[in-house]
């Protein structure tokens, strides 16, 4: 197992050293002495950040469900590989076996085969945290369908957007989801959705909640009586090296979401390895990550990094509020929980309830703690360090990106000394770099810049789906070969990360990133509104919440300006989704914009959160008047 599992921080230093000064080497151990392949590489890599095009293992083939499921049947069979917890409590939970792991992604891959999915045909699945949805993005995998998940808490629309952009031909959905003491319709909202996506030939549903739903004759199958029939065996397809895996949507600052283009073996080289690292997970650990499958962290870090370690990975329905406070804890206890993998919102919130939700449950079996999705504040770090480590379980606040596939900038636990607030150490085989605005790059420590990555690493995104120029204006035009992440970036005195946050205009509420563009597109569309412009500012439970500026066409706009308000959210709920909705919204004459016409974020920010001591210069602007006015109504 050379390199494959460090233990120390010289280790750490030895193997990050060898994996800088020749990285082709260095991966290819690991891809050699750890992984499963149909046909071995005749490249490592070849890349040029210009174009930009990288490929790891070029020549090679495997399937990746063989690596996450095949290869541990002999040896881990009965072994639980998931672990569902339902949403309601009394409901018992399920342990998913990896022979039976096997057998329901091989009778799903057969489904879809039946129903017309070839490999390379792209499948969107729009479900809730039930086991169908990490069966479903398997069953693609193992079958070359290449998936691409929509978190099931987007609207219709947003729905819609994404199945067109790929063209999927198959939807994956339920009848339902439980949230808490709630159940929703997700198949209404599908079926909105598929008023404008002709590329859907099939949809195949679920049963979770019993709802009463419409199934459309001739598009819409009950999934379950198709999974009964279908056999238990399904020969994985032979996928090339650099095969597209999946598409998965994060929002931009401009314009539509970009479907980010993750391949196949690279992707599965480096979460697996990162996976074995970062949470030093061991044979027997009950591993928990919170996040859903709709996003990143779920795909990496819940689905394909446990599973090609052999390791049990638990899927959770529900939400940490249900049926009170104490939900998280009680599970830990519950399933004995090793590891515990979350994020600084979900902390907060449940900080801010009174402690005896956490002193009421055994919190022993935990090891090593985990954050990820925005800079985790000292305050809440220090909660999690206290209360729920006891002191005695590091937390990795593990650093990365939909676009980066894996985690970039992290601790590895009881190997590198942890700091509140920081990342900390790149891992193995990244390559940072902070740069200043002029495009040079900050050498030493104690410095701040835009955080870019000089060198490729494996399961780094390849492209945006159908749009290679976007791709490469987004993240290799602003910095000459380099990929540029959007963050900011400290480095201190011993060479350790802070991630500040983003410099683009993109807003992490709760963990969730969302760009202005569209939102403010959706407050566009009200009849009322002439323009609007969103901005973060920070709040106590979700890091940042949203502030909107909305000009109205008429001038003095008679309407009550509260049912405005709840008609400018109802339209961001339904185009965007609940999770963009405005905590405040301000009425103005006017916007600040620059004499080009762009408007001024950087002031309405600074308004937002407050902080108007130093406003900078606003005599160039082309209405400098505004400012005043917006500064004296904020709210
Ligand atoms: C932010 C989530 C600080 C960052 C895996 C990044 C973080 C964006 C951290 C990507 C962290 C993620 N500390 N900031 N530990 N982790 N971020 O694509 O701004 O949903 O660019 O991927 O989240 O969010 P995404």
């Amino acid at each position: 197992m050379s390199n494959y599992h460090i233990k120390h921080l010289e280790e750490y230093f030895q193997v990050y050293r060898k994996s800088v000064r020749n990285p082709e080497n260095f991966w290819e151990e690991v891809a050699e002495e750890h992984f499963l392949w149909r046909k071995r590489w005749d490249n490592v890599l070849s890349w040029d950040f210009k174009k930009p095009e990288v490929k790891w293992f070029e020549g090679a083939e495997l399937n990746i469900t063989e690596n996450c499921i095949d290869r541990h049947l002999r040896t881990r069979g009965d072994k639980t590989a998931i672990l569902f917890e339902p949403n309601n409590p009394d409901e018992p939970a399920q342990h998913i076996s990896y022979q039976q792991l096997y057998e329901r992604v091989n009778q799903m891959a057969n489904v879809l085969k039946s129903q017309g999915i070839e490999k390379g045909d792209r499948v969107c699945i729009y479900l809730p945290m039930i086991p169908e949805l990490a069966i479903a993005l398997l069953a693609c995998a193992r079958i070359g369908a290449i998936h691409s998940v929509v978190f099931a808490g987007f609207s219709s629309k947003a729905l819609a957007t994404r199945i067109n952009d790929a063209s999927c031909k198959m939807l994956i959905t339920s009848d339902g989801s439980y949230r808490g003491s709630k159940t929703l319709d997700l198949k209404a909202i599908v079926d909105g959705a598929l008023e404008s996506c002709e590329s859907i030939e099939t949809v195949l549903v679920a049963e979770r909640t019993k709802n009463k739903i419409h199934m459309k004759e001739g598009r819409d199958l009950w999934l379950q009586p198709l999974l009964d029939d279908a056999e238990v065996k399904c020969s994985a397809e032979p996928m090339k090296a650099e095969d597209p895996l999946f598409i998965l949507y994060t929002s931009g600052s401009t314009g539509r979401p970009k479907g980010m283009v993750h391949t196949t073996a690279g992707y599965m080289v480096y979460t697996a390895y990162t996976f074995k690292n970062i949470f030093q997970y061991r044979e027997t650990d009950v591993y928990w990550c919170t996040a859903d499958i709709g996003w990143i962290t779920g795909h990496s870090y819940i689905v394909y990094g446990p599973l090609a370690n052999g390791a049990t990975t638990v899927m959770f329905e529900g939400v940490p509020s249900y049926p009170d406070f104490s939900r998280f804890w009680e599970i830990v206890e519950k399933h004995q929980i090793t590891h515990l993998y979350t994020a600084p919102t979900a902390i907060r919130a449940l900080a801010k309830e009174n402690i005896e939700y956490v002193e009421r449950h055994d919190l022993s079996s935990l090891k090593v703690l985990g954050s990820v999705g925005e800079p985790i504040n000292e305050e809440a770090w220090h909660w999690y360090n206290d209360n729920i480590g006891k002191k005695q379980s590091p937390i990795v606040d593990t650093w990365w990106q939909t676009e980066t596939g894996g985690i970039m900038i992290s601790p590895i636990p009881f190997v590198t000394p942890t700091k509140p607030t920081y990342a900390t150490l790149p891992f193995i085989g990244i390559q940072p770099a902070l740069m200043d605005e002029e495009g040079k790059e900050i050498k030493g420590n104690q410095v701040d810049g835009r955080l870019c990555i000089k060198f490729p690493w494996p399961s780094m995104a390849r492209t945006i789906w159908g749009d290679h120029d976007r791709y490469r204006d987004t993240y290799f035009s602003a910095y000459e070969n380099k990929y540029f992440t959007g963050d900011g970036a400290m480095r201190d005195e011993v060479g350790y990360y802070r991630i500040t946050g983003r410099v683009d205009d993109v807003i992490i509420v709760s963990g969730h990133n969302l760009g202005t563009a569209p939102i403010e597109d959706a407050i566009n569309e009200h009849p009322a509104v002439a323009e609007s412009a969103i901005v973060g500012f920070p709040h106590d439970v979700k890091g940042n919440a949203l502030y909107g500026y909305v000009m109205l066409k008429e001038f003095g706009e008679t309407r009550n300006q509260d049912n405005l308000r709840k008609e400018i959210n109802q339209q961001i709920t339904d185009k965007v989704g609940p999770i963009a909705k405005l905590d405040k919204i301000q009425f103005v004459n006017g916007l600040p914009k620059t004499r080009s016409g762009k408007i001024m974020r950087r002031i309405l920010r600074k308004i937002a959160s407050k902080d108007t001591s130093n406003l900078g210069d606003t005599s160039t602007l082309l209405n400098p008047e505004v400012v005043q006015e917006i500064m004296d109504n904020a709210l």
